[in-house]
């Protein structure tokens, strides 16, 4: 761990480095607590940097064994050698070659960075800074070298052995139990992209043939056993490989491509060059323990990973703060291929749902930061939302401005311009400004200003003219650190609906105030801080459906009426805003509510806003996913940040619980119909349509089982336990085991005990499924539920060595539980502060992310903010904390 006095780094400091490492030979002798790296570093200074520097190489924590300069050894007794440094003064100006040996024991290793074991293999996580836990470098993304690397281990303890690039060589080591296997990279990479594997693992293998004829050995590693539910990773693989061809014209280029799936791993997954390591939630998967989620889940970050291989590796980045550069382009490319896969409508909606849920809460709270942040103290912190969802969107949002030819042909542009090289964010839009002519330097301000802007629109229509004014007005709150907001380029794709539903023209007749190219791609570019356009010819109102598919990722103050909404949910050619309308009619019922639960009184049913949902569920046509998402609520997360102050997370929940059983109870008929007629007797199949038959069979019952609920107050017989207890012990699939569980667990009881019994004895020897099981407990929405969370941080199953674990049971708490985690006594936040701090000496990156779950405490009401407060404080004093942990509790309170 490193102990300098932290000072901020600076994207305006950027300086080229100093020297050049062309070529990297390592020889790793793999050992439990010894584990010997020899490193063959060819060095020589870098004619972009300053003559005659010192030569200063990064370490953490290192214990150097052996260091020799051009055939001359020197003294590792010496201070030019410090864990955390290796500075030689006066370097040769010219080519020279540095051995190091450094001696690391990766059983010791728990913050799971640079090598280390999960179980009894061994792995390593470079990304961002960890290359330097294992040999000295120059650990930045612009230095770029080729790697060869030797690994020797004891045959039984690692027959498996595994590095980037394409193997060379392997064999026995004579006379001994040992072995050692050669790779050779030939791409030059930046260290954070290397990685080395071994153990014992099963694996399963494929073959894909690229575009151009050549074959690619597929592998993916599991531990013995468990290779049958990788099958659908590999499966996804193979049609990331094939789409990243069809879709950007991008092959594949070395010989093999290898996965390794490990049960501990602070993230979901790492690029490395041809050797991609996953956490094993996202590789491992059977119908019996893994959900329609969770399939969805790994093909999106099996592609992700598998996507990086252009944007990440052949083009990686110059400086941490270009971190979007292939992060925000990569998770494009992975929504699209998600998008190409299964329903671009539905995945459109997720994907909104998620950055809502992760990023808007962060550009709203006091770790808000830009897409490319300017300065930063631990860069393991800005691995955010920010980052990689809204990175995304910005991607998106480039493509709405200029068009799906001109994005194509920049793609192209980016990839041949800047092939092996460490890139920057304006490299990258230069090839768009040149091929689609524009000048795009207004939209890099999404890059440069944190904070979500709102948009404003307010409509009048003219009955006598027949014209439609639309008056659009952006404004954003100011950030940290950025009191003052320019005006962003925001793209807003918009249409008219006539009152049978019918699409009305975007009439180009007369003074619009729109340009006919806007108006031909129903477009309207918003890039000041206030713009009016006109449509015309509209004998009668039209209802506008506004920021059509999301365009752009901001948040919208329209005052619709509910007649229109409904008008929208029943008609919008657009889908996204079908689901919109519904979640914008829900979310007003919802504050509406609010106010009135807050001023003691019980809401009354809402009749349009029913009558549209049982539309929806009557509507034989209409894609069950789809649907499943329209009647879903909005999460009490997204209610909150409507409030925006003085939030009562209490209110929030009951007013919340109110419209489900409402809806349940005066939907009951149509609910149990559409759960009738969705059972499916077919062979478990994983594909999007037979998935989207479950989510909408689901969120019925789960609807259902709200309103019976609350009849079972007066006739004591709850129809809605009855059914998820049916569904419960008769499925034996995931999706439906947990749905039902979900159910059964919103009900305290025996039964709810019992079943929960069941279903650890049941999956005791799946750790996944259990962590599904922890995630569901520390979620319900009771005063016990803390108790229970305590409890079972002691059970056999827990470990806070294991991510996976911490996340399922106290990150799900923290999270997932807004009125636990925000108990009014503050016993939420001090459990949260008293886990932080007790990981934060094992694995800072995994703690601090933890202690994020206070991002939203400024919006509180008085009472928790003071108490949220004051947890924060105690985690800025207390002793021996991790930089990560210090800056992000430092930046919540500033
Ligand atoms: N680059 C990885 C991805 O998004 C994520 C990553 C960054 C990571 N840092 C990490 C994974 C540290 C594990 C540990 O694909
Ligand atoms: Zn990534």
């Amino acid at each position: 761990m490193r102990t300098d006095i932290a000072q901020p780094i600076r994207l305006t400091d950027y300086r080229p480095p100093d020297y050049l490492i062309d070529t990297v030979d390592l020889d790793v002798k793999l050992d439990p607590h010894a584990t010997r790296v020899l490193a063959r570093l060819t060095i020589r200074p870098n004619p972009r940097g300053r003559a005659g520097a010192d030569l200063v190489l990064d370490g953490d924590s290192l214990v150097p064994r052996r260091i020799v300069l051009d055939g001359v050894a020197l003294d590792c007794a010496a201070n030019f050698v410090t864990p955390d440094r290796l500075t030689l003064a006066t370097p040769p100006q010219r080519v020279f070659t540095l051995e190091i040996e450094t001696e690391i024991d990766p059983s010791a290793n728990t913050c799971l960075m640079g090598l280390y074991r999960s179980g009894a293999a061994y792995c390593t996580q470079c990304e961002a800074e960890g290359f330097r836990r294992i040999t000295y470098f120059l650990d930045r993304p612009d230095v770029l070298s080729v790697y060869t690397t030797r690994l020797e281990a004891e045959i039984a303890e690692a027959p498996v052995l595994l590095g980037n690039g394409n193997p060379t060589a392997a064999g026995m080591i004579e006379n001994t139990s040992r072995h050692f296997a050669v790779w050779h990279d030939p791409f030059p990479k930046p260290c954070y992209l290397f990685a080395l594997v071994g153990g014992d693992l099963g694996a399963i293998r494929d073959e894909f043939v690229t575009a151009s004829g050549r074959k690619v050995a597929l592998a993916i590693y599991v531990e013995h056993g468990k290779e049958a539910s990788a099958t659908y990773a590999m499966d996804a693989l193979k049609r990331s490989m094939r789409w990243d061809e069809e879709a950007f014209g991008r092959e594949y280029d070395l010989d093999v491509f290898n996965i390794v799936a490990v049960s501990d791993f602070n993230m979901g997954a790492m690029e490395n060059k041809g050797l991609n390591i996953f956490n094993d939630k996202y590789v491992l998967a059977s119908p019996h323990t893994a959900t329609d989620t969770d399939y969805a889940q790994i093909e999106a970050v099996i592609a992700h990973e598998y996507f990086h291989n252009w944007t990440g590796n052949r083009i990686t980045c110059r400086d941490w703060f270009q971190l979007c550069l292939k992060e925000g382009l990569t998770v494009y490319r992975d929504h699209e291929f998600s998008a190409a896969m299964r329903s671009p409508a539905v995945r459109r909606i997720a994907d909104v749902r998620t950055l809502r849920a992760q990023q808007f809460p962060e550009d709203a709270g006091p770790l808000a930061h830009n897409v490319r942040p300017d300065s930063y103290l631990e860069i393991n912190n800005f691995y955010t939302a920010t980052v990689y969802e809204k990175g995304a969107e910005l991607i998106r949002m480039l493509k709405v401005l200029i068009g799906a030819g001109a994005f194509r042909a920049g793609m192209d542009l980016y990839f041949e311009r800047h092939d092996g090289t460490a890139a920057t964010i304006e490299e990258f839009i230069a090839c768009f400004a040149e091929k689609s002519g524009r000048d795009l330097t207004q939209f890099l301000r999404w890059y440069n200003q944190s904070g979500t802007p709102l948009v404003e629109v307010a409509a009048t229509y003219d009955p006598n003219a027949k014209r439609l004014a639309l008056d659009l007005r952006q404004s954003c709150k100011k950030t940290p650190g950025q009191d003052m907001k320019q005006p962003f380029l925001i793209p807003i794709e918009i249409g008219l609906i006539g009152e049978q539903g019918e699409t009305l023209p975007l009439a180009t007749e007369g003074e619009s105030g729109a340009s006919a190219q806007e108006l031909a791609h129903g477009v309207i570019e918003l890039a000041e801080a206030q713009r009016r356009v006109i449509f015309h010819n509209l004998p009668t109102r039209p209802v506008i459906s506004f920021l059509r598919g999301f365009s752009a990722p901001v948040r919208l103050a329209y005052d619709v009426s509910e007649a229109d909404l409904v008008t929208l949910v029943a008609h919008d050619s657009d889908s996204f805003n079908r689901w919109q309308a519904a979640q914008s009619y829900a979310t007003r019922l919802l504050l509406r509510n609010i106010d009135l639960i807050r001023a003691g009184k019980m809401p009354e049913p809402d009749m349009a806003f029913i009558a549209a949902l049982k539309r929806v569920l009557d509507a034989g046509t209409i894609d069950p996913a789809f649907a499943a998402q329209v009647v879903t609520l909005p999460g009490e997360a997204d209610i909150a940040r409507e409030i925006a102050e003085d939030v009562d997370p209490e209110a929030i929940f009951t007013a919340r619980k109110v419209l489900r059983e409402t809806i349940g109870r005066e939907l009951a008929s149509p609910l149990l119909e559409t759960y009738e007629k969705l059972t499916d007797t077919a062979a478990y199949s994983p594909d999007a349509a037979a998935a989207g038959r479950r989510a909408l069979r689901n969120a019925a019952l789960d609807l259902y089982a709200a309103g019976q609920r609350d009849q079972a107050k007066d006739t004591g017989k709850d129809q809605g336990l009855a059914l998820a207890l049916q569904q419960f012990e008769q499925t034996r699939f995931m999706t439906d085991k947990i749905a039902a569980l979900g159910v059964i667990a919103a009900r305290p009881g025996a039964e709810r005990e019992a079943a929960l019994d069941t279903f650890y004895k049941t999956y005791a020897s799946e750790p996944l499924v259990i962590d599904k099981w922890f995630a569901l407990q520390a979620m319900i929405p009771e005063p016990e539920t803390l108790a229970r969370v305590k409890r079972l941080l002691e059970h056999p199953a827990f470990s806070l060595g294991n991510p996976n674990r911490v996340r399922a049971l106290v990150g799900a708490f923290a999270a997932g539980n807004q009125t636990q985690f925000n108990a009014p006594d503050g016993s939420g936040y001090d459990f949260i502060v008293n886990a932080v701090l007790t990981l934060d000496s094992r694995n800072p990156q995994v703690a601090a992310r933890l202690l994020s779950a206070f991002k939203s405490w400024r919006m509180l009401e008085a009472e928790r903010r003071r108490l949220a407060e004051a947890a924060l404080r105690q985690v800025v004093g207390a002793a021996h904390l991790s930089p990560d942990v210090k800056d992000i509790a430092e930046r919540s309170l500033a």
